[in-house]
């Protein structure tokens, strides 16, 4: 069997797992999220999700990852609890099924970075929408996204992802930063930042029951845990840095590229009259918006254009983290190589993802079986794993390279027995209550 690849520095691996969690959800999602359920509020929730929840369970995957040493169905096996591998089997099923539907959404940005340079989409922007979003238009623009997700993933661990990664992470920062900045000098700013802002703790108080689980599950998606792909990246590790930092690091870096996409999208709205149902109206309203804003502002055609792309490199460097989950496992338990099976993989995902192209309420169907079912689902295996049957080999693994204490790994051990499922239950039960009261309990990512 061939070398296991390994990233080659820290910073390598900290690019590649800040690729994954920044994505779609950041830029697209998170500022509409905050602004509909009730602002800098919502927000402390968030945080709170993030913080608590996120973080711990960000460290359980890291920490089987680095243990296994393998793919993230056979790292249960290699740490000596092969019963439990179906928990990664159910994590890259997840993989699969949501880079099926976050390629079409790929493919729609695809289209409107065209469309920004060409300025098609200008005159009538919910037309655009319409005709990009959905019928052979959406599914040529998918196979484009999939195929340049299989391009980078084909090119491997090092050559492909670590590689594309360390180009796409500061290129966002630096364009992210310099549309925040920009956006300082539009007329709408201040509105748009008090809409995006402005503290309702009367909407939280009303509403927790339905604000709960969109905060944990936008926690969870964003950080991209419970879809085995932070199991596959910490295996490649193949070194002793601290997971603790690490996971720090990658946490905040991705917290404040979602807290930074909110100032760079209300200002641009409230330039242009408002954000008056963006967020509210599922997956393609914010689009629309959006492309609405552009067409009006005097830049519009080439900030539209860089804000497209920004938002295409956090899309790219998400989808080959979910597509490296099915390639790993595929190379390394059939002994595949790993191009041939990019490629495959890539044209089966391609095909699943196609209905999520007829129309938005196969995309949502996707997102709702993801968001409600299998991510917390997943989740809570990991953490009862984790936490009741692999505890020793767990806490060894976390203190290897790091300094934290003996208390730090205690505290640790007992939040991912005790407060990581409980949180999870809750959220699991607040979002199946939704389904029969119509509640929207997930992100359009
Ligand atoms: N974290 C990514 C986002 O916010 C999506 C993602 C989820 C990527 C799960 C990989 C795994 O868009």
């Amino acid at each position: 069997m061939a070398q296991r690849e390994t990233w080659t520095s820290r910073i390598g691996f900290i690019f590649a797992a800040v690729g994954s969690a920044v994505g779609l959800g950041n830029i697209w999602s998170f500022p509409f999220q905050t602004a509909t359920n009730g602002g800098a509020a919502f927000l402390v929730v968030y945080l709170l999700a993030v913080a608590l929840i996120g973080f711990p369970t960000m460290l359980i995957e890291f920490v089987i990852g680095r243990r296994g040493e393998q793919n993230p169905v056979e790292a249960f096996r290699k740490i000596g609890h092969g019963q439990w591998s179906f928990v990664g089997g159910l994590g890259l099923f997840s993989s699969l099924l949501t880079l099926a539907f976050y390629s079409v959404v790929g493919g729609w940005v695809l289209s409107y970075i065209v469309g920004s340079a060409t300025g098609s989409y200008f005159g009538d922007p919910g037309t655009y929408f319409g005709a990009v979003s959905a019928g052979p238009t959406a599914v040529a623009a998918h196979a484009v996204f999939m195929a340049i997700t299989i391009g980078i993933v084909a090119l491997g661990v090092t050559g492909g992802i670590e590689r594309a990664t360390t180009f796409m992470i500061p290129a966002i920062l630096v364009l992210l930063v310099g549309l925040g900045a920009w956006a300082t000098t539009l007329e709408g700013a201040t509105a748009g930042y008090n809409y995006y802002l402005s503290p309702d703790f009367g909407v939280i108080a009303n509403n927790f029951g339905s604000i709960v689980p969109p905060a944990m599950g936008q926690a969870f998606f964003t950080l991209s845990l419970g879809f085995s792909v932070m199991i596959a990246y910490a295996s490649y590790l193949g070194r002793d840095d601290s997971l603790p930092a690490d996971g720090g690091a990658i946490v905040v870096v991705n917290t404040l590229v979602a807290l930074l996409a909110g100032f760079v999208v209300f200002p641009i709205l409230f330039a242009t009259g408002g954000a008056e149902g963006a967020g509210s109206g599922g997956a393609g309203t914010a689009f629309v918006a959006l492309a609405g804003a552009f067409g009006n502002l005097p830049a519009g055609q080439i900030i539209g254009f860089v804000f497209f792309v920004v938002l295409l490199f956090a899309a790219l460097s998400s989808s080959i983290s979910l597509l490296e989950v099915p390639v790993s496992y595929i190379t390394e338990h059939y002994g595949y190589r790993r191009s041939t099976t990019a490629v495959a993989t890539g044209v089966f995902i391609f095909l699943v993802g196609v209905p999520a192209t007829f129309g938005t309420e196969w995309l949502n169907f996707y997102n709702d079986v993801v968001f409600k079912f299998l991510l917390p689902i997943v989740v809570l295996l990991l953490a009862v794993f984790i936490g009741w049957f692999a505890d020793t080999d767990a806490m060894d693994e976390l203190g290897r390279g790091s300094s934290v204490g003996r208390s730090f790994k205690t505290v640790w051990l007992w939040w991912v027995r005790i407060v990581v499922p409980i949180a999870v239950v809750v959220t699991l039960y607040l979002g199946i209550k939704a389904l029969y009261t119509g509640l929207s309990t997930g992100a359009y990512f």
